[in-house]
């Protein structure tokens, strides 16, 4: 039976072998016929051959492994007894058909009901992303640690959007955030950005609404570089997706009242 720890090898090299083939389309991305999924959401051919990329690598390998991508459709339920890869082959889309080099490839692992390791690829910077409760996190295989600020006025924190959501929650953190004296910083890669935090880069992040694919994969980093986020698979984070909150070890109780004023759980 395969391992945890032989998945996050390969998955380690797989990621890089993905964006470089994803970073081969970003160079001549003027040949990509751009479609639309939706308001500001976009797609090319080169999100969806880099996701068949992954899934054949996957399976050629792990035959028995499960597969949640953004491109294709999942199975309709997943075995919880069976590891789940939740991949996505271009996070930062816009960016990436934009020119902009702030894009990445992402992929997390679930198994035995948590997300055992992440892994977050940027071609344009060549860093490599990487970790879990058992292994530590590291950028190119060097040690990281999330951000030990303990106020938000002590650095950026960055806030995610799409219009998957109504405005008005985002629009209240902003304007609490600058009134308070901090500082807001958006990138349009929700993954990469995330893994920024377990690099103690951004102080935090907010996002009302992420999927899986794109927080999964460096989640589990952010954890093991000391950081807190919130449980991202409650109820059906997985096949739903969740509000992502992340941070520092000592910015949790700021940045909580922040999103949640007065513990108040609702927007
Ligand atoms: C999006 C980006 C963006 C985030 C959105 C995502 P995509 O993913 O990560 O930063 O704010 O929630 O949907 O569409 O570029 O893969
Ligand atoms: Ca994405």
């Amino acid at each position: 039976m395969a391992t945890n720890d032989e998945r996050y090898d390969y998955g380690k090299t797989l990621i890089r072998e993905a964006g470089g083939v994803a970073y081969d389309y970003f160079k001549s991305r003027d040949e990509l016929k751009i479609e639309s999924k939706g308001l500001q959401d976009v797609v090319s051919i080169a999100d969806r051959n880099v996701e068949q990329l992954i899934r054949r690598r996957i399976l050629e390998r792990f035959p028995d492994d499960q597969i949640l991508g953004e491109e294709e459709e999942g199975p309709a339920e997943f075995d919880p007894g069976r590891p789940i890869w939740v991949v996505d082959p271009i996070d930062g889309t816009q960016c990436f058909l934009s020119g902009i080099p702030t894009w990445c490839v992402s992929i997390g692992l679930v198994s035995g009901g948590h997300i055992d390791f992440g892994l977050v690829y940027d071609p344009n910077a060549d860093e490599l992303f990487a970790g879990g409760a058992a292994y530590g996190a590291v950028c190119n295989d060097k040690p990281i640690r999330a951000s030990d600020a303990a106020s938000l006025k002590d650095g950026m924190l960055e806030v995610g959007f799409s219009h998957r959501t109504g405005v008005d929650w985002t629009a209240r953190v902003f304007s609490d955030l600058l009134k308070d004296g901090g500082m807001y910083h958006r990138s349009g890669s929700g993954a990469l950005s995330l893994a920024y935090v377990a690099a103690g880069r951004y102080i935090g992040y907010f996002e009302e609404h992420m999927n899986s694919w794109d927080s999964f994969g460096a989640v589990p980093i952010i954890k093991a570089a000391g950081g807190w986020t919130n449980d991202v698979m409650a109820g059906d984070g997985l096949t739903a997706g969740s509000v992502v909150v992340a941070c520092g070890p000592n910015l949790q109780a700021e940045i909580k009242n922040l999103i949640w004023p007065g513990g108040n759980h609702a927007k």
